[in-house]
């Protein structure tokens, strides 16, 4: 396996940001781990990032470190009962391509995560969501690799302890698993979800079908969101706050129109109306920005640094908080960053 150095993460990362890895390999491989192992070993004191799609990442500064990109293949039908088919995937194998090709073998469950940018071993790490469905709902188990002990182990749908953008893997063992393979259990008699805000009125007179939904999909995000190949973006910058409901009442009381939904105890907020009440929506300085359809995704309009969409992020974190009393969260991982 081939080990570069100082390698440019621009084509890497959704965001088109401009990045240099000190080292930089290419995994198609469990076995060219070794290789990593081994480099390790040489530098102890380096650190170690592993790579999907690059889609929820921020480089804010060049990787002092080994950056492995993650490209482990497989598509495969393991076992079937009454109720559920179990499908495997490889790390390393785009998201959207594996949703769309289930669809085509006649599987339903992962239809409205269609054309969510990034692979399908990033997936987990924040456990992906969209109109109304999340990863964990489809999920079964994954393999992961200790990949400095090279301790190979399933973690199930508990062991994963996934919430909102979150799991194991993002906030109790950052760095620690590399996600090899994750088994989908995708029910044999699906039932749609469709209620979402704007995915109901446009099925409206259709047959309900994982394909005609997929596609319904697709067709709402492409207008809403940023396709990555033509403005470099990481989806939404930021998590949908969680206030507790005596904040919400004061909240509601300044802001009556203010969007919410209930969440266990608490209620959650929309993080895209937030920022657009503060006159975000199409802002831009520089190249750093915020997408004129949507004020949730931050965009890079060509030329912007990591360092540059971050700070704009400061920004709209300071008028929100100003504002409404809530701190945003930021959703990607912000590789380089002191706070
Ligand atoms: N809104 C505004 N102004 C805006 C954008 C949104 O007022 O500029 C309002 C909308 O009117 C709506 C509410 O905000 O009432 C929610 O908007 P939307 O339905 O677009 O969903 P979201 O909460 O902003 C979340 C996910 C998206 C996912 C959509 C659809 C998060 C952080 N984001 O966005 O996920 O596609 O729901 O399910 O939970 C991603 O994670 O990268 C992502 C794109």
């Amino acid at each position: 396996m081939k080990i570069y150095e100082h390698y440019s993460l621009k084509a890497l990362n959704t965001f088109g940001i401009e990045a240099q890895a000190r080292y930089f390999c290419s995994l198609r491989t469990l076995g060219g781990l070794k290789a990593v192992m081994l480099w390790r070993r040489e530098h102890p004191e380096l650190p170690v990032l592993f790579l999907g799609g690059g889609s929820n990442m921020l480089f804010i500064a060049d990787f002092p470190g080994m950056v492995v990109q993650v490209r482990l293949a497989e598509r495969k039908v393991i076992a079937d009962d009454q109720n559920y088919v179990y499908v495997r995937a490889g790390a390393g194998e785009n998201w959207h391509d594996f949703v769309r090709w289930t669809i085509e073998q006649g599987y339903a469950g992962l239809e409205n995560l269609s054309l969510i940018p990034g692979t399908v071993g990033a997936a987990p790490m924040q456990n992906i969501g969209a109109y109304g469905v999340e990863l964990k709902d489809h999920f079964y188990e994954l393999d992961a690799l200790d990949w400095r002990t090279a301790e190979l182990r399933k973690f199930s749908l508990d062991d994963c302890a996934f919430a909102y953008r979150d799991s194991h893997f993002k906030s109790v063992e950052p760095g620690r698993w590399l996600i090899g393979a994750v088994t989908f259990r995708l029910p044999k008699h699906p039932i749609w979800k469709t209620d979402y805000a704007g995915v109901s009125e446009y099925l409206a007179d259709k047959t309900l079908d994982a394909r005609t939904i997929s596609d319904a999909i697709i067709a709402i995000r492409q207008s809403k969101l940023p396709d990555p190949a033509v403005i470099g973006n990481a989806g939404s910058f930021f998590k949908n706050p969680l206030v507790t409901a005596d904040e919400f009442t004061a909240i509601k009381a300044k802001f009556p129109n203010c969007p919410a939904w209930p969440q266990d105890q608490l209620v959650k907020l929309s993080a895209g109306w937030l920022i657009d009440q503060c006159g975000w929506k199409g802002k831009r300085v520089g190249d750093a920005g915020t997408y004129d359809q949507h004020a949730l995704v931050l965009v890079n309009h060509g030329q912007a640094t990591g360092a540059e969409i971050w700070q704009f992020a400061q920004a709209i974190i300071a008028s929100v908080q100003a504002k409404f009393g809530v701190i945003l969260e930021a959703e990607p991982n912000v590789i380089g960053a002191t706070t």
